[in-house]
């Protein structure tokens, strides 16, 4: 059944309001449309830990940065619902901007640390504005428990320490990464992508796996560790923004000389033409990357 449309924040509240008088328990889904099957999968554990459950499509304008691809970034509303019917989702809000940001808005919900390595230093903001707009749609809602992917690993942190700062009461519950058959993981942005820059795409997953390759037979050193997935993909992509080394926890990057001790985040973010992707794998916790070869 396609799933009910609300535009408007008061409407929202009032039906997840509603939903808990009820004695229902409300899982978030927050989302930003162009829905694939990793996003299906966060439904799926919302599906298991609640029985309301609210999808938000927002392409969020504050998470942006001047030049980057708001304007073009996939708006995919039909298709969305459609594939949302079969998962018997009870709310989808797709507000207008106006309807998040109206006039006058004029607040920031910043975290220190956490925000920043990795994307946070590459994209100036762009972390408030995902806290922003979390923290709003948790404001809304009132989740009992809201679902996140660790494909945006770093997303995840802050908005698990947010909700730990502001004692906010949401459980957060994570996604594993999913990937396509040959290894890349799944992301809206993959739509920008022409067929060949597609096919270096794979060179992301191929990286985290020559490290996890690494990690498996035994090395420790996080610059080898390290520099295996660098080896892997400097030379397939046009620009490598980083490849990071890290505590999986508080995200600092681990000195090259270093020797893992139980796991170790390694992420990546690259560009492909006018396309941005990003990557990771914690080593010692994920499972094997499967990246064939066809
Ligand atoms: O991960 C996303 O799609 C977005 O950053 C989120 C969490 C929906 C906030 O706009």
């Amino acid at each position: 059944m396609t799933p009910t449309v609300v535009k408007s924040t008061a409407e929202l509240r009032a039906r997840c309001d509603a939903a808990r008088r009820e004695d229902r328990r409300v899982g978030l889904v927050p989302t930003m449309g162009a829905l694939h099957a990793g996003h299906l999968s966060l439904l799926d554990i919302a599906k298991a830990e609640s029985d309301f459950q609210v999808v938000t499509i927002f392409v969020n304008p504050t998470q942006f940065g001047p030049g980057e691809d708001y304007d073009r970034y996939p708006r995919t509303l039909e298709t969305d619902l459609d594939k949302l019917a079969p998962y018997g989702v009870d709310l989808v809000f797709a507000p207008s901007r106006e309807e998040m940001y109206p006039k006058g808005f004029g607040t920031t919900v910043q975290v220190a640390g956490l925000t920043e390595g990795l994307c946070g230093s590459r994209r100036p903001g762009h972390f408030d504005g995902v806290a922003t707009v979390v923290t709003k749609l948790f404001c809304i809602v009132g989740p009992a428990t809201a679902v996140f992917g660790r494909k945006d690993y770093q997303q995840l942190q802050v908005i698990k320490k947010l909700v730990c700062d502001l004692n906010l009461p949401v459980d957060i519950a994570e996604a594993p990464i999913v990937r396509e058959p040959d290894g890349v993981a799944m992301s809206s942005r993959n739509a920008y992508l022409t067929p060949p820059d597609r096919d270096r795409a794979r060179a992301l997953s191929r990286g985290l796996r020559a490290a996890q390759d690494l990690f498996d037979a035994g090395e420790r050193n996080v610059g080898a560790l390290r520099q295996a997935a660098v080896d892997t993909v400097s030379e397939m992509v046009d620009a490598l923004e980083y490849v990071t080394a890290a505590n999986p926890d508080t995200l600092v990057p681990e000195e090259s000389h270093h020797q893992v001790q139980a796991r170790l985040l390694i992420a990546i973010a690259a560009r492909l033409g006018a396309t941005r992707l990003i990557d990771n794998t914690v080593l010692g916790e994920d499972p094997t990357i499967v990246v064939s070869t066809e």
